[in-house]
């Protein structure tokens, strides 16, 4: 039976958009159930809705107060038949209760080869920067299983990508993000037919 998924975003959404694409041609066996953004603006939700998948701005102001954005956030998940919950880019920290409603469910994808270039403030351009700065030769792609701590929990899948001379953050932010979206989708996929 086809499981269900949800997905947490803030920002582009072009890893959720590479999800619905591995859906739609049949390469990953799952529903996206219902996307969630804490950010109204969020290109995620206008990818979902064309998708046909229910789009949900979610945020202490949605909802009055951000207890209220947390119960709602939960509710969600136990009442819709979550199997797996992705952080493709989301930016905020996850409510207590989640990890417990989801043991071993909840994963995360990081631009970069944890436990380095990884922690609080370590998004976007600026990791890539960071690794430009350090003259590291390698990074990469890191998908984990969320913990209580920013880029913390136990790591699932690797993939390495070359720092090539001349890079600037944005060319190796561009060809680490293409490595994302053929990554993500690969363990949500085996991680539905692990705890299948
Ligand atoms: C990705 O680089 C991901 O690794 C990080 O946030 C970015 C999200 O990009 N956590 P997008 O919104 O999927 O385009």
């Amino acid at each position: 039976m086809t499981q269900k998924i949800a997905v947490l975003c803030s920002g582009g959404g072009s890893n959720l958009q590479a999800l619905i694409d591995r859906i739609q041609t049949g390469h990953l066996d799952a529903q996206i159930e219902w996307v969630v953004s804490n950010n109204g603006d969020s290109h995620a939700l206008e990818r979902a809705r064309k998708a046909g998948i229910e789009a949900i701005h979610l945020s202490a102001k949605t909802e009055g107060t951000s207890e209220a954005a947390d119960r709602k956030l939960l509710s969600l998940i136990r009442d819709r038949g979550i199997s797996v919950l992705v952080l493709a880019g989301y930016m905020k920290m996850l409510p207590p209760g989640v990890l417990e409603l989801l043991p071993g469910r909840v994963i995360n994808i990081h631009p970069a080869l944890l436990p380095a270039f990884g922690g609080k403030g370590m998004f976007g351009l600026r990791v890539h920067e960071a690794v430009l700065a350090r003259g590291v030769h390698w990074t990469g792609v890191t998908i984990h299983l969320v913990s209580e701590h920013y880029d913390e929990g136990p790591i699932l899948r690797q993939r390495v990508v070359a720092v090539q001379p001349g890079d600037t953050p944005q060319s190796l932010g561009s060809r680490v993000l293409a490595v994302e979206h053929d990554t993500l989708w690969r363990e949500v996929r085996d991680l539905l037919e692990r705890i299948r």
